[in-house]
């Protein structure tokens, strides 16, 4: 393979597109190996410039210019572009190319999956499908005609609504479909084949009729409801929380087995990745549940926020991904708790963009360059682009927020916008002046706020001494401050909240808008030392440093009356405690802390989706951006130490919780799958305690799950305890569900997420395995990767070796694929010698060996 050395796009060298296309129509005839695409678009200058049209790989027929077929002379084909130097000011422009679906194997443009056509365009697939300027700012009115042989291919779908369809004599026949609204090509696309559909219907609050459906493979219509369920739930909410309504007659959402991401907005034709429609309370776990609620709004939301306003170019990709990933995360709390979901949110900012920020895959939410635009789809965009749209929101406050989103939907809507355009909104609407809050999007890395505090008994005046610091990263060494809102309280010490000068009795908002601010609250004569509540439900994404010792901080714990600084003082202590245990191998874990840890589950159970969360300790990932350099065996193993210790303190609660029954009949509501959360917590710490009682009582208990969340759970607990049981329940996990791929995944999964290298290179080697699938190669190479760091950085080298082979097998035939996995390397600098090196040299032999551009631009990155 030819390795191509990365070229980078800037943001500065942005040019509007010379021409406009007012209108397309595209004509496909399908045929797995070798499908026609005839287009013809009517283009109109807009200013001077050449006409150059993105391709890639297709077999070119012929070009028309009015009518009339072009010469070879009269254009110019490049290995991706074709130009025409000279063009009237108005002209059509036929062009006629054959392409290989079947040959397809990136998932890039048109491809089949179980024998069905489907598209996946965003960011540059279109370009795979039909020569066209594959960017997001030139918008045109899409016809779209396709032709199959109707056996095979009875439902042909496209975007918009339907028009003329019908038979031919030859067995093949035809369909049309028109969408009235001007969108860029990534938002083109086609499904063709044989599908089950649920269908359903929705009115809008403008009182329009909605024809929705959820295409799936064969015989799995009932899987689809949960999917619809949510879809309707997404139309309600936007409607109701933003004023938006559904905007064409049909909405349809098709899965699909082989998808590289999550799910795709196409408009009026979302594609899924199966894993995120297919449910049903045997085959699905709640957090299957949860997410393709979360994944069904996130696509539906994009209508407005990416269909309607697009992004005028791929460096503004934020302004629909971290706008659109608020909404969703906004529409889960809405829907279910609000503290639960801030909390799982935060940890998986924390797990995965506090990780990127601080190593060498760094880069603004709004960057000014990259070299791959597939690249670009990072936790920084979409988690750290949702958060500051949040930080946003407590700066100015939540009515000018709203006043500011329905000022963008009114003077954007149709046009393909930038970050400036977004929060010139928000100026407009709260008359203040932004332009230090657009420094968060133009600067990488995670800030850090440290706190220091002073208390004067005599003038009973509390003195704060904030300071912020974003540490360097790639390229960027000098940082600016940025403005920070910290959402603020005093307790009292006895659950409640104390009123001050200049902050009411509810929170307050501390902006730290310079490197360094003093605060002085004046409190009443006599009044007791408060205790300070900071960062509440994680107003801005940032690392607070405070000097408190455990003591405080247990004190300010248990004073505590926001969910999430509960839940966070505790993931404070527990992550300073586990270094304390690594540091100090023979010393037992502190009493006080796990009595106070099993006090406050205790304490939290009648809310059991949130009891289930304070027993989870920070983990591998996150404890390893505290220390350089960082021993990924030693963490877990002082890890483990400490859930021991908590899991045997909490060990008849578990008995008693565990001998309950579990919710019946089953329903996926959030009160349900709160209970099965803090049961499976529980399940976790019984194997925890790794004892042969342990084992058998799990083993019992994955006998009897009638759900999969539980079930899942024993497997899960089970891998790491060696044994019969283990090995039995391995076994006939397998046999019941071997023809159901997603839950195969996941037993796959469970295996790869705690096992040891050997067990990820025997998983490769599985039957089952199936480089072709994105799911199947993540379940094994991304759960141990990302998810099993202690063996992933094994010093021996093992666990890079069997993810270096993966990824160099997977490179060749998925780039975006691989390129993902690679990310898995990304903490490799700050690992202890041994590990260090065995990565490095991973990285090297993956790089000399050749890889594509967009895996080269991970490896290059990250060696640099
Ligand atoms: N826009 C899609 C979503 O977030 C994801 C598309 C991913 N595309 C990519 N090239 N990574 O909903
Ligand atoms: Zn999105």
């Amino acid at each position: 393979m030819r390795t191509e050395t990365p070229v980078s796009v800037k943001l500065e060298n942005y040019k509007p597109y010379p021409f406009e296309i007012e209108s397309v129509s595209l004509d496909f005839s399908l045929e797995p190996e070798a499908t026609r695409v005839r287009t013809k678009m009517k283009v109109n200058r807009l200013r001077p410039g050449d006409f150059v049209l993105d391709g890639v790989g297709m077999i070119l027929h012929e070009i028309k210019l009015n009518d009339v077929v072009l010469d070879l002379e009269q254009y110019d084909r490049g290995d991706e572009t074709l130009t025409l130097t000279s063009v009237p000011d108005s002209f059509t422009l036929e062009t006629d190319v054959t392409i290989n679906p079947a040959a397809n194997t990136a998932l890039s443009g048109l491809y089949i999956s179980g024998g069905r056509f489907c598209s996946q365009c965003e960011a540059t697939g279109f370009r795979h499908i039909t020569f066209w300027p594959d960017r997001p700012d030139v918008m045109s009115r899409f016809h779209v005609r396709m032709d199959a042989d109707k056996s095979k291919y009875p439902i042909l779908l496209s975007n918009g609504t339907p028009g003329e369809s019908g038979d031919f004599s030859d067995g093949r026949h035809y369909a049309e479909w028109d969408d009235p609204h001007p969108k860029p090509s990534y938002l083109f696309a086609l499904c063709a084949g044989d599908y089950d559909v649920w269908r359903d219907t929705f009115t809008t609050m403008n009182g329009d009729h909605v024809d929705l459906g959820v295409y799936v493979d064969k015989g799995q219509a009932d899987r689809a409801e949960w999917a619809m369920e949510s879809l309707k739930a997404s139309m309600k909410w936007d409607e109701e929380r933003f004023g938006r309504a559904y905007d064409l007659g049909v909405f349809n959402i098709v899965a699909v087995r082989d998808f590289n991401f999550g799910a795709m907005e196409n408009k009026g034709l979302n594609i899924f990745n199966s894993a995120y429609v297919l449910a049903n309370p045997e085959s699905a776990t709640d957090a299957d549940f949860e997410a393709i609620e979360s994944i069904v709004g996130h696509e539906y939301f994009h209508n407005w926020t990416g269909n309607r306003i697009t992004c005028r170019d791929w460096f503004q990709l934020c302004l629909k991904e971290g706008l659109t990933v608020f909404r969703d995360q906004e529409f889960s709390s809405d829907l279910r708790s609000r503290p639960v979901q801030r909390i799982k949110d935060v940890m998986r900012l924390r797990g995965r963009q506090f990780a990127e920020d601080g190593g060498p895959l760094a880069h603004p939410v709004r960057p000014d360059s990259y070299a791959s635009i597939d690249n670009l789809y990072t936790a920084t965009v979409y988690e750290k682009g949702a958060e500051l749209i949040r930080a946003l929101t407590v700066l100015i406050g939540d009515e000018a927020f709203n006043k500011g989103m329905q000022i963008y939907f009114d003077e954007f809507d149709g046009t393909a916008s930038t970050i400036e355009d977004f929060y010139s909104c928000f100026e407009k609407a709260s008359g203040r002046d932004l332009s230090q809050f657009r420094i968060w999007y133009a600067q990488a890395g995670t800030p850090e706020v440290s706190i220091v505090e002073s208390w004067d008994e005599k003038k009973s005046t509390l003195t704060l001494k904030l300071a912020q610091k974003t540490p360097p990263t790639p390229k960027q060494s000098d940082k600016k401050p940025v403005p920070i809102p910290l959402r603020a309280a005093l307790l009292d010490g006895k659950g409640g909240q104390i009123e001050a000068e200049g902050w009411d009795d509810g929170d307050t908002v501390i902006v730290l808008d310079e490197a360094r601010k003093k605060v002085e609250v004046k409190l009443e004569d006599g009044a007791q030392r408060p205790l300070l509540s900071i960062n509440r439900e994680f107003s801005a994404p940032v690392r607070i440093k405070r000097d408190l010792t455990t003591q405080q901080l247990l004190e300010l714990a248990s004073a505590e009356t926001d969910p999430f600084n509960i839940w966070d003082n505790f993931q404070t202590l527990s992550k300073t405690e586990i270094f304390r245990l690594l540091d100090n191998p023979q010393s037992p874990p502190d009493a006080d802390l796990v009595s106070a840890l099993a006090d406050a589950v205790r304490q939290n159970s009648p809310d059991p989706a949130f009891a289930a969360l304070l027993t989870v300790l920070p983990d591998i990932g996150e404890l390893f951006q505290e220390r350089e350099p960082v021993n990924p065996t030693g963490l877990n193993d002082a890890r483990k130490r400490l859930r021991k210790a908590l899991a045997t303190e909490l060990k008849s609660d578990a008995e008693r919780i565990l001998a309950e029954p579990t919710p019946q009949p089953f329903a996926p509501s959030a009160e349900q799958a709160g209970i099965r959360a803090l049961r499976t917590a529980m399940i976790g710490l019984t194997g925890a305690l790794a004892t042969p009682d342990a084992a058998r009582s799990l083993k019992n208990l994955f006998d009897q799950a009638d759900n999969m969340t539980e079930k899942l759970a024993c497997l899960r607990t089970l891998i790491p305890i060696e044994g019969n049981e283990r090995d039995a329940a391995i076994e006939t996990f397998y046999e019941e569900w071997k023809d159901n791929p997603l839950v195969i995944d996941k037993w796959f999964a469970v295996q790869a997420g705690q096992g040891t290298a050997a067990d990820a290179e025997r998983l490769s080697k599985h039957p089952d395995f199936d480089l072709s699938n994105p799911n199947r190669v993540r379940s094994v190479a991304a759960a141990f990767s990302m998810t099993n760091l202690a063996e992933f950085h094994a010093p021996d080298g093992s666990g890079h070796k069997v993810i270096g082979d993966i990824i160099e097998t997977a490179d060749k035939r998925n780039p975006a694929l691989a390129a993902r996995l690679l990310t898995s390397f990304e903490q490799w600098k700050k690992l202890e010698p041994v590990a260090k090196a065995s990565a490095k040299a991973t990285l090297e032999r993956l790089r000399d060996g050749g890889l594509s551009k967009n895996a080269m631009d991970i490896v290059a990155r990250a060696l640099d």
